[in-house]
Formats: C-alpha cells, structure tokens, sequence
C-alpha cells in the first residue's frame, strides 16, 4: 500500500467513527456557542449554555468568585487523582469608553486586536436594556489623499457608530453606559459543503464546546471512572488568564488539560514555521507557547492514545499565544499539564474557520485520556527522578 492510499484510508477510518448523529449535535452546540455574546469580563450567556448543559452531565456545578463555572463528574475524594479540564468562556470585544458629545462612541480594547480587523465592522453593544447594533466607521476615500489611502487606521482614532443624534440620545433612548461591552457582530456559517464552520469567537468557544462533548461522553461511558474530573469553564482568560488563575487554585488539579483554538498555518501570508498547524489533520498539542511547556510525558500518553484510536495528531510550535493552562499548571505545588487545540484560521477577529472533525477528533481524543488516567498513572506522571 502506498503511503497515499494508507493515509486515505486512515481518513477513512476517521470518519467512519464519527456519525452523522454526533456531527449535527456539535454543529448546533457550536454554533450557539459562537454566536453567543461573550467579551471578557462578560461571558453571562456564555455561562448560562454550559450550566444548562453541564446541570444534566456532571454530579456538581458552581462558581468561583469572578464566574468561571466548575463543574465535577465524579465524587471529591482525595484517594482519586483531581484532573481539570478548562476551556475559557470569553471572546475578544471592546468596551465603551465614552460617549462624545455628537453621539459617538469611544472604545477600550478586551483582548488582542489587530488595528486592521477592527475596523469598517459590525459590533453588537450590550446595554441593561438590550442589545444596539452598531459600527466601526471608516474615513470614506474619497476625500483621502492618496497616501492615506494605504495607511492603517490606528485603533486609538476608532469610534463606533450606534446612529445617536447626540449623547444625550446615546445615553437616554439607546441606553448606553460607559464600560458596556461590545462583541463583533457576525454569524455561524457552514462552508465548503458543510464540513467546515465559520464564525466568531472559535477561541475559544471550540473549546468550551469540547468540555461539554467530554462531559457528555464521560457521562454515557459505562465505565466508571478512575479519577474525578473538573470541568472548568473560565473567564477573563484574553486579559491575561484572570479566571483559570482563581480557578486552578479552586480545585488543586492533580493533571490540567486546556482546551482551546489552535493557530492554523494553512493560508497564504503566513509560514509552517510560525504556526504549523493545518485544518482537517487532526487536533494539536501545543508543545511550546509563551505561557507554558507542556510535560512530555504527557504528550506521550495523548499521541499514544491518538495511535490507538486511529486518529491523526499535529504539534505546533509557537513562539507566541498564552492559554489557561499555564494556570493549572502553576497552581500548588504544580501538576503536569497539555494544550489540546483544535486548529483554527483567522483568530481573534470577526470570523474564524474551523474544521468539524478536528473538533470531534479532539473531543475523542481528550475523552479516551482522561478515562485512562488511573491513580498509578497520574502517579507515573507527577513523580520526577
Ligand atoms: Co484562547
């Protein structure tokens, strides 16, 4: 057999696993999810899809004090390994600074934007009466000089446009309020026959629908399970893990397993050796970012479980990127920890892209682990010579 036909038929394989039944629950899933309203600081709605979900999946659910909702499969016990599995609930967005006195409103920055995907967009504005559509407006060119033309335009110099008279409109019949927060406005899309899904906030809403795949397969697994298992939904992960920093010491992981958009490599204008990742080939573990180095061991047992399954597995490399794990992976006394992505394009804007059965891949793969990770197992882990 060729290499070729070999690996045709493992993507074979692949599919075959995964049923059509499943694919059209975590379409839905996820395209609620993405479509949810959720900058950080602000992930309500968010929270409440995951507490519908995980009140009928786990034995336990609450909330720290700044909302990340921890949900427990499992019974607290200190004979069993603690594994945590996170993902965060919020999205880049903005908030309102002020409103100037022509109507128009100022914006701070939640999370990392480039200049250029922020502006001639739609936004939705969350008041305490509702949301109010808006927009990013640009300079019309035809009164620019031509090298304006080619300029970037400066997120500083942004306002958004809600179509308010004055400020005294802005305020009293719209409703708005400085610190209000601000989501890109953009829908859930299928693409290319329906294989791949387009929509805003897939970091990391992709992940946050993964905790709740697991949660459901580990549910319906008549096993029992050698460890208990805490499904951690965090906030505040884009302005620096605010949310897996209070939560990790919450619950004393003994493994920490992060869930999360991956950095797809697979477009023009951008190279294999800053993101190595391509969509369809399978979830990825990160294997170094800026905020974590994951222990090898770990990724070991993840890619032996990814051979044993059949399924294809990719690594990145980044020289960039945080994420939540870091977070597990500090808390106490430290435990050993993995970034599990599903690789996705055009992070942190209005619309990213996504791979189905890279989703369904990693919800399998993360699944399979954690129902292996036995007490002597988590032991051979966490134990150094
Ligand atoms: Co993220």
């Amino acid at each position: 057999m060729t290499n070729e036909t070999q690996s045709v038929k493992e993507a074979e394989q692949v599919l075959d696993s995964i049923s059509p039944e499943t694919h059209s629950r975590q379409r839905q899933l996820l395209e609620e999810l993405s479509n949810a309203f959720g900058p950080t600081g602000h992930e309500g709605a968010v929270r409440a899809i995951v507490r519908r979900e995980m009140n009928s999946l786990a034995d336990f659910v609450e909330t720290d004090g700044i909302g990340s909702l921890i949900a427990r499969i499992g019974l607290e016990s200190d004979d069993v390994p603690r594994i945590m599995l996170s993902a965060h609930m919020d999205e880049v967005g903005l908030m309102v600074r002020q409103i100037t006195a022509e109507g128009y409103l100022t914006i701070q920055p939640l999370g990392g934007w480039l200049d250029q995907a922020l502006i001639n967009q739609r936004w939705v504005v969350m008041t305490r009466s509702g949301p109010i559509p808006g927009l990013t407006g640009i300079k019309t060119p035809h009164v620019m000089q031509s090298d304006a033309r080619t300029q970037v335009f400066k997120k500083e110099s942004m306002f958004i446009d809600v179509g308010a008279e004055n400020k005294e409109d802005a305020e009293q019949r719209l409703g708005i309020r400085p610190g209000d927060p601000i989501a890109p406005d953009s829908r859930f899309q299928e693409m290319a026959g329906g294989e791949l899904y387009v929509g805003k906030a897939w970091d990391d809403r992709a992940g946050v629908a993964g905790l709740i795949e697991v949660a459901r397969a580990l549910r319906e697994s008549a096993d029992p399970l050698p460890a208990t298992i805490y499904l951690v939904a965090t906030v505040q992960e884009e302005v620096g893990l605010r949310g897996a920093h209070t939560s990790s010491f919450h619950v004393m992981p003994d493994i920490g397993i992060n869930l999360e958009s991956g950095v797809a490599g697979d477009y023009p204008g951008i190279t294999k050796d800053e993101a190595q990742e391509e969509l369809g080939k399978g979830p990825t573990v990160f294997l170094h970012d800026s905020s974590m180095l994951p222990n090898l061991r770990l990724r070991d047992f993840f890619v032996d479980t990814a051979a044993e399954l059949e399924m294809p597995l990719q690594f990145n490399v980044l020289s960039g990127y945080g994420e939540d794990g870091a977070e597990m992976q500090k808390a106490g006394s430290g435990a050993p920890s993995i970034n599990i992505a599903v690789p996705t394009r055009y992070l942190h804007s209005h619309n990213g892209v996504i791979h189905r059965d890279d989703f369904a891949n990693a919800v399998r793969l993360v699944t399979e682990v954690v129902r292996l990770l036995t007490p002597e197992t988590v032991s051979a882990l966490t134990t150094f010579d």
